[in-house]
């Protein structure tokens, strides 16, 4: 895998910055590190399935602290792209408690910095919602990926219209975004991976069962390049 060399983009298309809140970002930090047991019993059956057989080296966009190193096989690298520093020394001991090899990136997803189809898995959990341009996330996501290679994700949606769960999502959606930095339970991200253009999706919608209502309505499932 190497760095890209795509300064042409990079001149017409800016990614967009990364806003780090000390407040918010120990928050989240310790927030997504104290929930882990809680999400994983709720994810654990489509993250199986959609994280199943991964090869020695990942990518993955918003690792955060490390919610999905336990799919990767011992020994084998991530290459995580993360751009929220509060996240980057609980990630580091994930990966170590792990056994896994960690090339951090610090810096957002929009514009990865890796080479043009050197790529052959991509993953992430909940992450979507949050970037500020999922469409530009993507493209990058595709334009790294080799022919062939995969992009899986485990994210949450809107719910359908005129439902008790899209009211929850739109009467929570200042206080969420506020606490979650930038998060969004009202986005079609099905719709934002069948539109970018992957040679073949399966997706699997679904529903848990959490406090956290506006976060119940979920997508998970592999894009292929
Ligand atoms: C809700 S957390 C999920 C973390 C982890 N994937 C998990 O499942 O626990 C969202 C993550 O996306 C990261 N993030 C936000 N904007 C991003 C961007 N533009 N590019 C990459 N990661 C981003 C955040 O820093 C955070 O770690």
């Amino acid at each position: 895998m190497t760095e890209t060399d795509t300064e042409t983009d990079a001149e017409t298309v800016q990614p967009p910055a990364f806003e780090q809140h000390a407040l918010r970002g120990r928050f989240n930090a310790a927030f997504f590190h104290a929930m882990d047991p809680v999400l994983q019993r709720s994810l654990q059956p489509h993250k199986d399935r959609v994280f199943a057989d991964l090869p020695g080296t990942v990518v993955e966009i918003g690792s955060g602290v490390g919610a999905n190193l336990r799919y990767l096989p011992s020994g084998g690298t991530l290459v995580a792209v993360e751009p929220n520093r509060y996240m980057h020394d609980g990630l580091a001991a994930a990966a170590r408690e792990h056994g896994i090899h960690l090339d951090l990136r610090a810096r957002v997803a929009e514009d990865t910095g890796l080479a043009a189809g050197s790529v052959d898995t991509v993953i992430s959990s909940l992450v979507l919602c949050t970037v500020r341009q999922p469409e530009a996330v993507l493209a990058e996501i595709r334009r790294i990926l080799r022919p062939g290679g995969t992009f899986r994700f485990v994210e949450h949606v809107e719910a359908a219209p005129r439902t008790p769960t899209r009211a929850a999502q739109r009467l929570c959606r200042r206080p969420w975004a506020w606490t979650f930095e930038g998060c969004s339970c009202e986005r079609d991200l099905e719709g934002a991976v069948r539109a970018a253009g992957f040679a073949d999706v399966d997706v699997e919608r679904y529903r848990i069962h959490t406090p956290f209502l506006p976060f119940n309505t979920q997508i998970a499932g592999v894009a292929r390049a």
